[in-house]
This record gives structure tokens, C-alpha cells and sequence, in this order.
């Protein structure tokens, strides 16, 4: 039976440094509705596992590990929705570069991944939400109500993450941003479990040559179109 919810749930999946979060953020404030970034939630447990001398491919001692943890997710004033562990804010730690490489390591462990979809079920539950990630639309909420597959030439990708690094300050070199994302693709691709995949029902957007304004512009143009078809046939 189909779960009753108040409202739409819009996922956006696809490979690291598409635009996911700046287009699921445009998305979620046009329409009104809360927007997360699941990638974060894998993130902040990679953070915490490595500043509490938990290996990251000690895969029970890290699924123990998310168990024990206070999880939180507070809204912005701009409705994202923010991890904080045991009452910290995990944002400042997330884009370390040791977070980065390790993360993907936490996101092949099957006890953990069970463990966020449980959380991100509960977060999207009662819909209005733009959730995004790897699996959102092929595994957490397989009927969601939009399912958006996000691409974009890897070239293009690494540039624009490349970018952001140097704009926050970072150091950062575009070459070793490249293969750091072919990397982790790579290993989002061909986990055992949940892998990154495009949903059968998927609308794909390559935002190549495309600003993430535009992207976010199209998708709610997608959203709105459907809205009234079902509407107008009401
Ligand atoms: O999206 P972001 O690149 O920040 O995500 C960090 C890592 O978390 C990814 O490399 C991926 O391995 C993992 N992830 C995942 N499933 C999601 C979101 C992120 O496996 N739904």
C-alpha cells in the first residue's frame, strides 16, 4: 500500500560534484518545502570515526558507532536542514579532505546504510522535502514523487568543485580534484549495496552547459507542468 503524505518528495541523485545541493536548495526554496543533503549524514559519521580513532573499514565497530551518536537535523532559516552530533554542529568539519576520501568508505557498510535510510525515511516522511544523494530515488524513497537524475562531464564537475575549494580558501589542485572525484564515483558506483544508479522512472538533467540556476529552473518548471496536468484532470 502506497504511504499517505502530506506532501511531495523530490529526489535528486547523481555523481559528486554535479550541483546536487545547490540545485536541491534552489529547488526546495522555490517551492517552499525543507531541503538535506543525505551526502552530509555520511559525512559527518566519517568525521566522527575518524576523530574517535574508529577505522573507517571496521564496518561493525562504525555501524556501533552511528548508533551511539545523538543524530539532529535543525533547519536553517532557508528550511536546509543541518546535521548536528550530540548536540554539535558537524558542518565546519564536513569538507576536510580526510572526510572526503574516507567517506565513501563509510558509505559501502551495509549495517550503516540501513541505518541512514531508516533516518532519511523518517526525515522525508511527511513530504515537502528535496532530498539528495546517491540512492534517494532507487532505494530510500523509490516512490518519490519526482525523481531527478543529475549529470554532468566529470571535467566540468571537477572545475566547479575545484572553484568552490578556492573560493572557501582552501589549497587546492584542479588535476588531484579530478581524480579524487573519479575515485569516489568510482567507488559509489560499484558498492555492493545501494550503488549510485539511475532510477528506471528518472528524469535526467546534464548540467553541463547549464547553470545551476537554469537546472533548478527547469526542474521546478517540471514539477509546476505536472502539478497541473494532474490537476487539470481532476
Ligand atoms: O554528496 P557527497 O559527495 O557529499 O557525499 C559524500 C559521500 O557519501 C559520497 O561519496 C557517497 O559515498 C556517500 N553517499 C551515499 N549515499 C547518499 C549520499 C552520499 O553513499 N545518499
Amino acid at each position: 500500500m502506497k504511504r499517505r503524505r502530506r506532501g511531495k518528495i523530490i529526489a535528486i541523485d547523481g555523481p559528486a560534484g554535479v550541483g546536487k545541493s545547490t540545485v536541491g536548495r534552489l529547488v526546495a526554496a522555490k517551492l517552499g518545502y525543507d531541503f538535506i543533503n543525505t551526502g552530509e549524514m555520511f559525512r559527518a559519521l566519517t568525521w566522527k570515526a575518524l576523530s574517535s580513532g574508529v577505522e573507517v573499514s571496521d564496518f561493525p565497530a562504525v555501524a556501533a558507532l552511528a548508533c551511539r551518536l545523538r543524530w539532529e537535523f535543525r533547519p536553517t532559516p532557508d528550511r536546509t536542514l543541518k546535521t548536528f552530533i550530540d548536540g554539535e554542529n558537524a558542518a565546519p568539519y564536513l569538507r576536510e579532505e580526510r572526510v572526503s576520501s574516507n567517506s565513501s568508505a563509510v558509505a559501502a557498510n551495509p549495517e550503516v546504510r540501513r541505518f541512514m535510510c531508516r533516518l532519511q525515511r523518517r526525515l522525508g516522511g511527511a513530504g515537502e522535502i528535496v532530498m539528495e544523494g546517491r540512492d534517494i530515488g532507487t532505494h530510500v524513497f523509490p516512490d518519490a514523487d519526482h525523481k531527478i537524475y543529475l549529470d554532468a562531464d566529470i571535467d566540468e564537475r571537477a572545475r566547479r568543485r575545484y572553484r568552490q575549494l578556492k573560493a572557501s580558501g582552501a589549497r587546492a589542485h584542479l588535476g588531484a580534484v579530478r581524480e579524487a572525484m573519479l575515485t569516489r564515483d568510482l567507488n559509489d558506483l560499484k558498492r555492493k549495496i545501494n550503488p549510485l544508479s539511475q532510477a528506471a522512472d528518472a528524469v535526467v538533467v546534464d548540467s553541463t552547459h547549464l547553470t545551476l540556476h537554469e537546472v533548478a529552473d527547469k526542474i521546478v518548471r517540471m514539477v509546476r507542468a505536472r502539478r497541473q496536468r494532474r490537476d487539470g484532470s481532476r
